[in-house]
């Protein structure tokens, strides 16, 4: 074959693309030479940004290996070291330079194309400013540059730019001077005093107004804050300007840990491929984790941006003066902070109802995840596009992981441990290795084989089983854990999992005290004594452990939990599964129909007595009465049945609301008749509301649409009229399209609100919700270069079971088409819609051959980004 020349060679666009080159975990070194001080200088433009560097480098150890640059689209001009003109060539996504000093000054020069730039990583244009974006790997795209985290560096930045244009200009760190240049131009110099990896460089231009407010630390330290907004959105920014104070505040108190610099600045954009990023003393949001009046945002987007804003801040600890030494250490920054933000949550508001949106979240995302295709560890071993490592795994369940430790070392030691863990790697570029050692020394604990949840991909699954013994007056504990393979891991190793256990006294309705039971081994008992009657077992409570659960129990047991455990979440969870177990045997058509009927019967019964319980606030009573999502049924079942699952559902929402209907409009009407106010009660109201509402409409009641409309046209918030609107968009009457109509009327031109716009009809059951999502991406308010609105139309729909599982196939040719034209605008964002596909395995033969077909025509387009083929390739292996 060897010696055969076809007549006319394949250009090079036709050719199969090659698979994009592995990254081991195991193959880590350090760099050869590193960058020890950045001098940026931008003169700054939309579409010809002219960009000059002076770097300080130093050899790492003795060699003579060439100094090495991460270079992405923007080559240099020229390079020079020590001022004299660079041997130096362009080796793949490399630039290597010749060096012989063992320190020297390298010089470089660039020129970028912002505006052009529509994967918005690196320096890109939004509505007229300029910002960056460069984690991960985001930098390189500015400068070529050893654009790695474990290369700290100290920076210096000089901006300039038009006045008029650009009348803000911001970077990291501090402003050390500024002032005008001829022609109507302008400068601005930063300095960051604390040495930093290149993925947190930021700078902004733009023309911003700013909320200023101020923040003194712990120790004196006054610090500026402002959040920076377009002209318009300044009414806007107070509930977040509140949330970053109560962060601080928050950091002081619960891990001792004060903000280092004397300004913190926010930026709100509203072109962003993620929610927000922290970069160091210049964090750059996504505008709808910024911007919230009651008008405009509902109860849960003020959540989320006390979530978020918190969540970024605390990376300047965990993150920015502790980061990660390379990108498979990742959880040791985001596992870790998205823990420390729960728990700020939970402090803010109800721990309770916090945990129970914490579990269900992991539950909708990471554990599909963890079961499918694209399985991996907290800290993966490989990956081709970091990108698509920022995952609810790496996330989420990396959270429950420090969870775990917290839970078995109590408050006090799990603040030894993270005061350890700071004190020893303050400045550094630290492992999640280093992270547990430091759990161990500070915290007292042995984690040798609780390591693994660092290693082993997949949800552990736990047997449960109460034994009680009458003549010694025992109640026995029978535990087994198991595993599911994942890619690349066939047998797995037992891991410990803690768990948090209490035996409840059927009379007394009374346990004796909490216990946490360690279960290390494949079969391991636990034997309690004083029983002289069977207790109700209640375990995992407060979900103490991310696994399954599966446990043996007497009937009536669950209903006895829901009724009389006094851990919320586990009253919450025995419900739920109360629910799950008769909507599965519904689906399947299980058991006798007179048991069906006597389990509908309780349901009924303890919904009834649930919703007027005077010991639930309404925000706790509108969790425990909300009905698991279709998805979450399909993860239930091996081979999922959308249609069986929508149908049952919608069944017993039916039953539900129908037999409880006076209480659905007593409740509708009492909670309607509490005004306005962000207050815990005045919220929790609201949200029963539309719970009620949703339960109204799903009896069918003659009067339904005229209630939703009054709730739609009577609202004075976001959270209401969205509500309203929610339900009002899966019910077909004239009241649906007014309603539709005149929420645009009014939110034309709020992009973030007519983001909801999109969801809420793309989300809805309205049994046309595929040619309605259809007309909405003609829409002329819909474009693929603004990720939020390709989320909010996109996102619902996939989610949306039985829309997207159509058995036709049309759902999957729906997201097809999108993810084809996506990829060459933005494939970060593309690349995260390959997963709904990817669960091809769990359906039925005819659906998995065309959601397979899917990825088979994804894969075939010429010039597929490395982040869609990665995630493409995995899912059809
Ligand atoms: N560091 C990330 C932002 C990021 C994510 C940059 C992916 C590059 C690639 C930031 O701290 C983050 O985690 N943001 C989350 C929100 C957070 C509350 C979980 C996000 O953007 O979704
Ligand atoms: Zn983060």
């Amino acid at each position: 074959m060897a010696d055969i020349q076809p007549a006319t060679a394949t250009p090079a666009s036709l050719q199969a693309p090659a698979e994009p080159a592995v990254i081991r975990r195991a193959d880590y070194r350090p760099p050869d030479w590193w960058v020890k001080t950045v001098a940026l200088e931008f003169d700054l433009d939309l579409s010809a940004t002219q960009v000059s560097a002076t770097l300080q480098i130093e050899r790492n150890g003795d060699h003579d290996r060439p100094l090495r640059l991460d270079c992405d689209g923007a080559l240099p001009g020229a390079i020079s070291v020590d001022g004299v003109a660079a041997n130096w060539r362009h080796e793949g996504d490399e630039i290597a330079v010749d060096v012989s000093a063992p320190r020297a000054t390298v010089h470089l020069t660039t020129t970028i194309a912002p505006d052009t730039n529509t994967q918005l990583m690196g320096l890109f244009a939004s509505n007229g400013m300029l910002c960056t974006q460069c984690e991960a790997e985001g930098f390189r795209r500015i400068i070529p540059f050893v654009d790695r985290p474990d290369n700290m560096a100290v920076y210096e930045v000089l901006l300039r730019a038009d006045k008029a244009r650009f009348p803000v200009l911001l970077a990291n760190g501090a402003l050390v001077d500024s002032g005008d240049l001829p022609d109507g131009r302008h400068y601005a110099r930063w300095h960051d005093p604390h040495p930093k990896p290149s993925y947190l460089f930021a700078l902004v231009a733009g023309d911003l107004v700013a909320t200023r407010d101020q923040f003194t630390t712990m120790s004196g330290a006054p610090v500026e804050l402002a959040i920076y907004v377009r002209e318009g959105d300044e009414g806007r920014t107070a509930h977040a300007m509140q949330a970053l104070k109560a962060s601080m505040a928050w950091d002081e108190k619960v891990y001792g840990l004060e903000y280092d610099l004397p300004v913190f600045n926010i930026v709100a954009v509203s072109d962003f491929n993620m929610g927000a990023m922290e970069n160091k003393g210049l964090n750059i949001f996504n505008s709808r984790y910024i911007l919230a009046d009651p008008d405009t945002a509902t109860d849960y987007d003020y959540d989320a941006i006390e979530g978020v804003v918190a969540h970024e801040y605390f990376h300047n600890w965990s993150g920015n003066r502790v980061t990660c030494r390379d990108w498979f250490q990742l959880s040791l920054k985001e596992g870790f902070t998205v823990y420390r933000d729960q728990c700020f949550s939970a402090d803010m508001g109800s721990e309770s109802v916090k945990r129970i949106e914490d579990v269900r979240m992991l539950r909708a995302t990471q554990f599909p995840e963890d079961a499918g295709p694209l399985a991996h560890p907290i800290r993966p071993d490989s990956y081709m596009e970091i990108s698509n490592f920022y995952t609810s795994t790496i996330y989420n369940k990396g959270a429950e992981v420090i969870r775990m430790m917290a839970t078995m070392a109590g408050p006090e030691r799990f603040r030894a441990g993270s005061d350890l863990y700071f004190a020893r790697h303050d400045g550094e570029a630290a492992t999640c290795e280093q992270f547990v050692r430091a759990m161990e020394d500070g915290a007292g604990l042995d984690l040798g084989q609780f390591r693994r949840w660092y290693e082993q991909a997949g949800t552990p699954q736990v047997q449960a089983r109460l034994e009680h013994d009458a003549d010694s007056a025992t109640a026995t504990l029978h535990l087994r854990q198991q595993f599911s393979p994942t890619p690349g891991q066939q047998d797995k190793p037992l891991m410990p999992i803690p768990l948090r256990t209490a035996l409840i006294d059927r009379d007394m309705k009374a346990h004796r005290g909490e216990q946490l039971v360690m279960l290390s081994e494949a079969e391991q008992s636990v034997t309690f004594t004083g029983f002289a009657r069977p207790p109700v077992l209640s375990i995992n409570r407060g979900f103490s452990a991310p696994v399954t659960m599966d446990v043996a129990r007497r009937s009536g047991d669950l209903l006895f939990l829901v009724r009389h455990d006094d851990d919320p979440f586990a009253r919450y969870e025995a419900l739920q599964q109360l629910v799950i177990d008769r909507l599965i045997a519904d689906i399947g058509e299980e058991g006798a129909a007179a048991e069906r009927a006597a389990a509908l019967e309780d349901i009924l019964s303890v919904f009834g007595d649930l919703v007027s319980d005077q010991r639930l606030d309404d925000s706790m009573r509108t969790e425990i009465l909300s009905l698991p999502t279709e998805a979450f049924l399909g993860e239930q079942m091996l081979i999922v049945r959308p249609e069986a699952i929508h149908d049952a559902r919608r069944a017993l929402r039916k039953a539900i609301g129908t037999r409880l209907i006076d209480q659905w409009r007593i409740v509708h009407e009492r909670a309607s008749a509490v005004p306005y106010s962000l207050s815990r009660e005045a919220r929790g109201a609201r949200k029963i509301k539309s719970l009620a509402l949703g339960y109204i409409a799903s009896a069918e009641a003659a009067d339904a649409a005229t209630i939703a409309f009054g709730q739609f046209a009577q609202a004075d918030n976001m959270t209401d009229r969205q509500g309203a609107t929610m339900v009002l968009a899966s019910m077909a009457c004239d009241e649906r399209e007014t309603a539709l109509d005149s929420f645009y009327n009014r939110y034309q031109g709020n992009a973030l609100v007519i983001d909801k716009w999109f969801s809420l009809q793309t989300g809805s059951t309205h049994p046309h919700v595929y040619e309605q999502t259809l007309e909405l991406i003609r829409h002329k308010d819909f474009t693929l270069t603004n990720p939020n609105r390709v989320r909010a139309l996109y996102w619902p729909f996939v989610s949306n079971q039985a829309a997207f599982h159509h058995a036709s196939g049309r759902g999957y040719e729906l997201l097809t088409d999108v993810i084809l034209r996506l990829d060459p605008i933005n494939p970060q964002t593309t690349a995260r819609f390959i997963a709904p596909l990817g669960r091809w395995r769990r359906f039925d033969e005819t659906r998995a051959a065309k959601m397979r077909g899917c990825l088979e025509r994804i894969l075939a387009q010429p010039g597929l980004s490395k982040d869609t083929t990665e995630q493409v390739v995995k899912s059809l292996e």
